[in-house]
C-alpha cells in the first residue's frame, strides 16, 4: 500500500471502501492517478461534476469570485445567490429558494417545509412524509428515516419519526397509507439512484401528483442526482409533466462545489419565514457563481446533445454480450450485468474506465458533456468488459 493510502486508512474516518486509485488532476472527463495512469470518469464524483474535471468556464466562475469575495454572512446580500435563485425559478417556474450545502440538506429543507406548511393548515399532527420503498434521500437522521432501505436504518435507532414508505408503483398502497397517516407530504425520486437506477412508471407518477393535490399534500421530488440535466431534461419531473411543489436539488448543480437547493412552488413560497431555517454556508458566493454557471449552459440545446449521447449508450449496449437489461434515462444509465457488478466495475478499472455501481447494476453518470470520442472509447472498454465470452 502507498504512503498515501496508509495515512488516509489511518487518518479519515473508515466510511468509504476506497479503490486502490489515488487521484492527482484530470480535465473534463479524463483523470490521471498519481502514477500517471489515465482513466476516463463515468461517474463523474457521482454526478457532480456536470462539466467534468476543471472545466474552463466553471473556473473562471469560481476564481473571479474568489478573488471577490469567497463568504459573506447571509445577514448580507451577495449578487450570485441572488441571481442563482431568479435563475432556478425562471426555469423551473417555482418561486423561492432555500440554499444549503448538501442533498441531505436540500431534503431536511424541504421536510420542515411540509411539517410547517401541514401543521399551519391542517393541525400539527399532520407530519407524515411517505417516501418510496428503496429510495435514497441522505444520511442525516431526518433523511435516513425519509430513506425506504432499511439497512440504512438499522445502526442509527431512534430516527426522525414521522415517515412511512410505500412500494413504487402502486396506487392503492399510498391510498391506503395518505387513509392511515395524517400525511403532510409526499417525497419521490422520479429515477431513484442509489436504489438501482429505476424510474418511475408515468402513470404511476401522476397519479400521485392527482392524489397530492386533491388531499391537499405536498408534491416534493428528490432532483439531487436526477437534476441539471441529467436525466435529459433540466429536473427530471419534466419527463412526467407534473408540477411539484418542491424540488430539491444539489450534486450537479454546484459543479464540484457543495450546494444544495430547495425549490419552493407558489404553494409554499412564504412558509419559511425570518428564523425557521438557516445555514452558514447556504448561498455561498463561490458555490452560487459555480452553479449559476452550470445552470446558464444547460440550455435546450445542451439537452439535446445529453439526449443524443444518451441514445448512443443505450443502443451500444443494447444486446450486448453479458449485459442483461437497461435502466435510466438521460446520462443516468443502469446496467444489469450477468456478472457480479463490482466485477465489472474492476475489470473496467483495470482497463483504464471509472464506473460505479448502485446495488446490483453497473451505474454510469457521466460529465453531461463528455466528448463523442471518449464516450465511445469508455462504452467500449464497459462492453468488453460485462462480456461472457
Ligand atoms: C436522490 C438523492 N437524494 C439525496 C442524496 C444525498 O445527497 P448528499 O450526499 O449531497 O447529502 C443523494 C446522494 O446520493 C441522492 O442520490
Amino acid at each position: 500500500m502507498s504512503k498515501l493510502q496508509e495515512l488516509d486508512k489511518q487518518y479519515v474516518a473508515g466510511t468509504y471502501n476506497r479503490f486502490p486509485v489515488e487521484i492527482a488532476h484530470g480535465k473534463g472527463s479524463v483523470v490521471f492517478s498519481t502514477d500517471g495512469t489515465r482513466y476516463i470518469d463515468m461517474g463523474s464524483g457521482i454526478g457532480v461534476t456536470a462539466f467534468g474535471i476543471a472545466d474552463d468556464v466553471w473556473q473562471k466562475a469560481i476564481t473571479e469570485q474568489i478573488a471577490c469575495v469567497q463568504h459573506m454572512s447571509n445577514l448580507y446580500y451577495t449578487e450570485p445567490c441572488a441571481k442563482l435563485a431568479e435563475l432556478l425559478c425562471k426555469r423551473t417556474g417555482m418561486k423561492k429558494v432555500f440554499f444549503s450545502n448538501s442533498g441531505a440538506e436540500a431534503n431536511e429543507c424541504a421536510i420542515k417545509v411540509a411539517r410547517k406548511y401541514a401543521a399551519e393548515k391542517k393541525g400539527a399532527d399532520y407530519y407524515t412524509v411517505i417516501t418510496l420503498e428503496n429510495s435514497f434521500h441522505g444520511r442525516t437522521l431526518t433523511t435516513l428515516a425519509a430513506t425506504g432501505q432499511a439497512h440504512y436504518h438499522e445502526l442509527f435507532q431512534p430516527l426522525t419519526p414521522g415517515f412511512v414508505h410505500t412500494p413504487a408503483g402502486d396506487v392503492d398502497a399510498l391510498r391506503k397509507l395518505i387513509a392511515e397517516h395524517k400525511t403532510a407530504a409526499i417525497l419521490i425520486e422520479c429515477v431513484q439512484g442509489e436504489g438501482g437506477v429505476i424510474g418511475l412508471d408515468a402513470d404511476y407518477v401522476k397519479a400521485v401528483a392527482k392524489l397530492a393535490a386533491e388531499e391537499d399534500i405536498l408534491l416534493m421530488v428528490d432532483e439531487v442526482q436526477t437534476g441539471n440535466g441529467r436525466t435529459g431534461k433540466l429536473y427530471a419531473y419534466m419527463h412526467y409533466g407534473i408540477t411539484p411543489d418542491v424540488v430539491t436539488t444539489a450534486k450537479g448543480l454546484g459543479g464540484g462545489l457543495p450546494i444544495g437547493a430547495a425549490l419552493l412552488g407558489e404553494k409554499v413560497e412564504s412558509v419559511l419565514g425570518f428564523g425557521d431555517h438557516g445555514s452558514t454556508y447556504g448561498g455561498n458566493p463561490v458555490c452560487c457563481a459555480g452553479a449559476l454557471s452550470v445552470l446558464s449552459r444547460i440550455d435546450d440545446a445542451f439537452l439535446a446533445e445529453v439526449q443524443k449521447k444518451s441514445e448512443f449508450v443505450f443502443s451500444a449496449l443494447r444486446g450486448a454480450d453479458g449485459v442483461e437489461a437497461l435502466s435510466g434515462m438521460g446520462l443516468m444509465i443502469g446496467i444489469k450485468t450477468a456478472k457480479p457488478a463490482s466485477d465489472v466495475v474492476k475489470a473496467c478499472m483495470e482497463k483504464g474506465v471509472l464506473c460505479l455501481t448502485a446495488k446490483d447494476k453497473v451505474r454510469l453518470l457521466p460529465a453531461l458533456n463528455i466528448p463523442m470520442e471518449i464516450l465511445a472509447e469508455a462504452i467500449e472498454i464497459i462492453k468488453g468488459a460485462c462480456a461472457l465470452k
